[in-house]
């Protein structure tokens, strides 16, 4: 699979799914096969800071992340977008950022492409973004760019159109990205 996309809320039909699968649909229509991935419903567990992924490969929580991270192990892209809750993403997601530390040490996500997708009612999208950003910068991910949407009520996303705009300008960053490997 070349493209994953991750929605991080808990709300499974969410805006964060909606923008997400908007960059996703934007990318498949150039003939690249995604797949998409909801948190919502997951057991993702929060890193226990046990350090034993300084000498085992993966994660030791038995949990959810498991299976969702060897998606992103074979993933050329990741898009991993959240909700904005009190100005950051939301818990599930960090849970689920906090936990990529065992693929951190030797840096086992490298050179992949990243997007940071986050959905705001109206304050504190930006600073969520930065957090997704960090993760893909701390883990040498290259950066193919973000999406901040508007949206409160589910769905509502879907009529901010200058963000439907720089997620379908994203997707095409992507598929220019994977062209030129
Ligand atoms: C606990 C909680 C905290 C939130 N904090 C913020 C916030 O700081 N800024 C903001 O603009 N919206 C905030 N929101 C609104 C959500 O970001 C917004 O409804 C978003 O569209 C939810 O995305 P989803 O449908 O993918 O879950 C908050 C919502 C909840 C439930």
């Amino acid at each position: 699979m070349q493209v994953l996309g991750i929605s991080g809320s808990m709300r499974e039909n969410g805006n964060t799914a909606a923008l997400v699968q908007t960059v996703l649909d934007e990318v498949a229509k150039a003939g690249i096969e995604t797949e998409y991935v909801s948190l919502a419903g997951r057991t993702i567990g929060p890193c226990i800071g046990c350090e034993r992924c300084l000498k085992e490969d993966f994660c030791s929580v038995q949990d959810d992340w498991d299976a969702i991270a060897e998606r992103m192990l074979e993933a050329e892209v990741v898009v991993l977008g959240a909700p904005t809750y009190y100005y950051d993403v939301n818990g599930q997601t960090k849970n689920f950022i906090d936990r990529t530390y065992s693929l951190f040490h030797r840096r086992r996500l490298a050179g992949r492409g990243g997007v940071a997708v986050v959905v705001q009612a109206n304050a504190g999208g930006h600073r969520a973004a930065e957090t997704i950003e960090g993760f893909l910068s701390a883990h040498e991910f290259v950066s193919l760019g973000s999406v901040v949407g508007n949206g409160f009520a589910a769905g509502a996303v879907l009529g901010d159109e200058p963000a439907l705009t720089v997620a379908r300008e994203t997707a095409q960053r992507i598929v220019a990205h994977l062209g030129w490997r």
